[in-house]
């Protein structure tokens, strides 16, 4: 799908964005080897959740794991509510957009697990992957992960090095998918993570909950703390001291929670509000703290924002946030130590930093080449494309805050790069064109939409 962008038309409002996806597949994990009766409503119809739906159903016997199947099949279209997906399911009357969802799965604990057909697809989605990876390494036989060209590039081995050292046998093809997991009596494992991430400690935390003895994960520097808050809320023996999370054997039971609107899409709302000087207000947000830092980071550019936590669903913070109108954003740094919390925001708040005056440099951002796509070098040469300046110097990426003509740039098939520039192409000089736009979907399902009736001139 080819999307131009005319500038201008954006009028901020009020708006809901889809369910998190990190809490949703988190959340289907938890839900799918749980003992006893969950029931998860408002999950995102996104690509990458459905991959994970997917993939459970095809571990679980029919019964419990028929329901996540229909889901995945036949969501509810973006905005047209959540339906139940269950033995008899029946319609629900509903609500939120791009989420379709209460899905209800009569969990038998991790033990139902059983061998699939064949390979698991998980598509674009790193999170299926290697979370995957985590909860397979305590099962008796052998699962091929599969994924799209995009994911068998990236790394797995930084998932499979500790998986391997509590006792499963994991194999890579040369670092990449597909990986086969065969899983067995696990033990505790000290593990530090060589880059931080949310997806390898959330897999060894997973394992860990099958696991003899403790099994403690180190990290240099903070990540996304989701997994940690649906198990401490499910009763598990986890603590957490400063960077390291530990956890005992556990067997969770069934939960009935809600997702929080996700943070990550909500940026895209919040950057077209801060660089057209037009109100926001998003409701049912998640307001995890390890999530908001973009915020903070937009606030040292000189945005205002306010944040009200009005409900906490399974350890998570949900809310609304305010934003008010900006009269302009000036550049800043995101240092090392910060950017693992603004990993998923960078694309757009280095299109935010095109827009401000000044320079904002994005520090120790190495990692963003292992994305979906190359996000570093893709960054710097989109934003040129449409006549701005940036460029990468080492595992820095700078932008110089000029403004953007518009023109054409590519999305390398990337949801959050495609979301990204056509965000920023709403203040540019001139229209701008991006192919592929429905990659959105992996992250943010109903993204066109949701810009057009804020009044955004995105025409398809
Ligand atoms: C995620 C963790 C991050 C993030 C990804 C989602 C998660 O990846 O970029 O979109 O849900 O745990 P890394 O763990 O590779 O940093």
């Amino acid at each position: 799908m080819r999307l131009t962008v005319q500038p201008g038309g954006f009028e901020g409002g009020r708006a809901r964005v889809p369910g998190d996806k990190s809490i949703a597949h988190r959340w289907l994990i938890l839900a799918a080897t749980a003992d006893g009766r969950s029931e998860l409503r408002r999950l995102p119809a996104a690509l990458d959740v459905k991959a994970t739906a997917r993939a459970l159903a095809r571990i679980l016997p029919p019964t419990i794991g028929s329901p996540l199947e229909g889901w995945a099949s036949n969501p509810a279209p973006a905005g047209d509510g959540d339906r139940s997906t269950r033995n008899d399911p029946e319609p629900r009357a509903a609500a939120h957009a791009g989420s379709a969802a209460a899905v209800e799965i009569e969990g038998g604990g991790r033990g139902v697990l059983r061998p699939a057909d064949g390979p698991l697809e998980c598509g674009n989605s790193g999170t299926t992957m290697r979370l995957l990876c985590g909860l397979l390494a305590s099962t008796s036989f052998a699962t091929v992960l599969q994924g799209d060209a995009s994911l068998s590039s990236r790394p797995m081995e930084r998932v499979a090095t500790p998986l391997r050292a509590m006792g499963a046998r994991i194999q890579t093809e040369r670092g990449h998918a597909p990986v086969t997991v065969r899983g067995g009596g696990l033990r505790g494992v000290d593990h530090h993570t060589e880059v931080p991430s949310a997806q390898v400690k959330s897999a060894v935390l997973l394992a860990g909950l099958a696991a003899d003895g403790e099994t403690r994960v180190t990290e240099d520097a903070a990540t996304r703390d989701h997994t940690e808050r649906a198990l401490s809320s499910l009763g598990a023996p986890i603590r957490r001291e400063r960077g390291t999370v530990s956890v005992r054997a556990f067997q969770h039971p069934g939960f009935e929670a809600e997702v929080p609107g996700d943070l990550s899409s909500a940026a895209f709302l919040v950057v077209a509000a801060a660089i057209t000087g037009r109100p926001l207000v998003v409701e049912g947000l998640g307001l995890n703290p390890t999530r908001t830092r973009y915020l903070e980071v937009l606030e040292r550019m000189g945005l205002r924002t306010r944040r009200e936590t009005l409900d906490v669903e399974l350890g998570e913070p949900v809310g609304l946030l305010e934003v008010e109108p900006c009269d302009g954003l000036s550049g800043t740094v995101v240092d090392a130590s910060e950017l693992p919390l603004v990993i998923d925001e960078v694309p757009v708040l280095a299109f935010a930093a095109a827009h401000a005056t000044g320079v904002t440099r994005f520090e120790g951002a190495g990692d963003l080449r292992q994305k979906e796509s190359d996000r570093l070098g893709g960054l710097a040469e989109a934003i040129r494309s449409l006549g701005g300046s940036a460029a990468v110097e080492g595992e820095d990426l700078w932008v110089a805050g000029e403004g953007l003509h518009g023109g054409t740039a590519d999305a390398r098939g990337d949801h959050r790069m495609a979301m990204a520039i056509a965000v920023a192409s709403i203040a540019a000089r001139s229209p701008t064109t991006i192919d592929g736009v429905d990659v959105a979907d992996t992250s943010f399902p109903g993204f066109v939409p949701t810009f057009v009736s804020l009044g955004a001139r995105f025409e398809v």
